[in-house]
């Protein structure tokens, strides 16, 4: 198993590329599905989750070729066995996203049950709410669910809360079924327009993505594309508080500002500076950083998929800061390592309180999920001395060789494979 090794203390200076969105990748990769032909994928991440996709997409009866431009081609799937095996679902939650693309075009999808991970139970309630809706008959048996329609008709589905999967996944299902579906309580994502734009490329008719209502009026069938995907926005805020906690002065090239206010206003909160330029966003950090109070909140609110980054800056703050996690029931895992590296946070429930002013000296922390691996490589930036990151395969779910970027912006950052566990 790799760890990650860091010597705190670099002023990060220069340019980092933003690279494609992983949660626009693996739904769009589900959308292949849909097409009569091979669909093709441009900027697409190097990332173990986009492969673990892939493997899904083979054993469903699709050819999969390439990787940064990667092609999917679906003829095998009619007569093949429209099964999700748990295997792979338990491995990456995002393959029950299969599901409303099978549904929809071949009437018939079988998917292990994902059970809960390091952030919550996450059920999937509301994808199967939206697919009964649409006429689909929902079978559970032996861990798996099985979902059933001759011909899915349209339907008029409220959401009972705002899941950016259930949305993209009942949207695919739609997209070929009979007569007109209305989203309503929908997730509003930069991924779930994303999705929506790829689906209209094919010849979906999809209008209202990015607000809370969308109206899908089916068609019988879609045809393959050729779509570069929006780069990642978790990515490149991610890397605008690097900037941020370094002291440093980082050009985010093809950072996606328009999708990014809640963080960008956060970081000018805290006192860094953020200019939208024509080649990217440029982030420049403040002799101190101030503290922020913050509430994740589905799109256009402040991601949660930021919060354990956010935190780090946080802890560096003159004075106090809360930080309420709305979405996830289980999502501080990251606290405890990071109070080992010299933080002061105090968790009640769902609130941390953070006492800033931390001065962080190295350790051997433990990565328990892909965004508190994040946070531990930025604690590990400005820690004193030595900090070394194990378990280290949640970050490769979500960040394309790191440490390499890193390092080409003055990080002392190193990774070491089969180190011990
Ligand atoms: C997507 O997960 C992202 N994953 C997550 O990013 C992200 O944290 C999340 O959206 C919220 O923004 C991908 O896009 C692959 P949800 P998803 O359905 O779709 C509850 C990362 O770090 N819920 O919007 O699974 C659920 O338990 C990952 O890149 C139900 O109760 O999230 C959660 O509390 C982590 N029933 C909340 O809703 C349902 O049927 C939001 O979940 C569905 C969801």
């Amino acid at each position: 198993m790799d760890k990650i090794v860091i010597h705190g203390g670099a002023r990060l200076k220069g340019e980092l590329q933003v690279l494609g969105a992983k949660n626009a990748a693996l739904p769009l990769q589900c959308a292949a599905l849909l097409g009569e032909g091979p669909t093709t994928f441009r900027h697409v991440p190097r990332l173990s989750d986009v492969q673990t996709m892939n493997q899904l997409l083979v054993g469903l009866g699709c050819t999969v070729e390439g990787d940064r431009t990667l092609t999917i081609d679906p003829s095998g799937v009619q007569d093949g066995p429209k099964e999700a095996p748990y295997e792979l679902v338990k491995t990456m939650r995002a393959s029950v996203t299969v599901m409303g693309p099978l549904l929809g075009r071949h009437g018939f999808a079988r998917v292990s049950l994902p059970g809960g991970c390091a952030i919550g139970a996450r059920p999937i309630d509301q994808h199967l709410r939206g697919f009964e809706a649409l006429g689909a008959k929902i079978r559970m048996s032996h861990g798996y669910v099985e979902v059933k329609a001759r011909r899915l008709k349209g339907a008029r589905i409220n959401f009972d809360l705002v899941t950016v999967g259930g949305t993209q996944n009942v949207m695919m299902a739609a997209a070929m079924a009979k007569g007109t579906t209305v989203l309503e309580n929908a997730a509003r994502e930069p991924e779930v327009q994303e999705l929506a734009i790829v689906l209209g490329k094919m010849g979906a008719k999809i209008t209202g993505a990015g607000s809370s209502t969308i109206e899908i009026e089916g068609v019988d069938n879609l045809h393959g594309i050729d779509h570069a995907i929006l780069p990642d926005r978790i990515e490149a805020g991610t890397f605008a508080i690097a900037a941020a906690i370094t002291g440093g002065d980082l050009l985010l090239l093809d950072a996606p500002s328009s999708h990014m206010h809640a963080v960008l206003a956060k970081l000018e909160e805290a006192g860094a500076e953020c200019r939208v330029e024509p080649e990217g966003l440029r982030v420049i950090g403040p002799d101190e950083l101030a503290p922020i109070d913050l509430v994740t909140r589905p799109h256009p609110g402040f991601p949660t998929d930021m919060q354990a980054q956010m935190m780090v800056l946080a802890t560096l703050a003159r004075g106090q800061s809360v930080i309420t996690e709305t979405i996830f029931e289980n999502r501080f895992m990251h606290v405890p390592e990071l109070c080992r590296l010299g933080a002061d946070i105090h968790v009640n429930g769902n609130v941390a309180v953070i006492r800033g002013k931390a001065r962080y000296s190295g350790s051997i922390v433990m990565a328990t999920d892909l965004r508190a691996s994040a946070c531990l490589v930025l604690a590990g930036l400005v820690a004193e001395g030595k900090t070394e990151i194990r378990r280290v395969y949640h970050l490769d779910r979500g960040y394309e060789t790191i440490e390499k970027r890193l390092r080409k912006v003055g990080a002392k950052i190193r990774r070491y494979h089969g180190a011990p566990s």
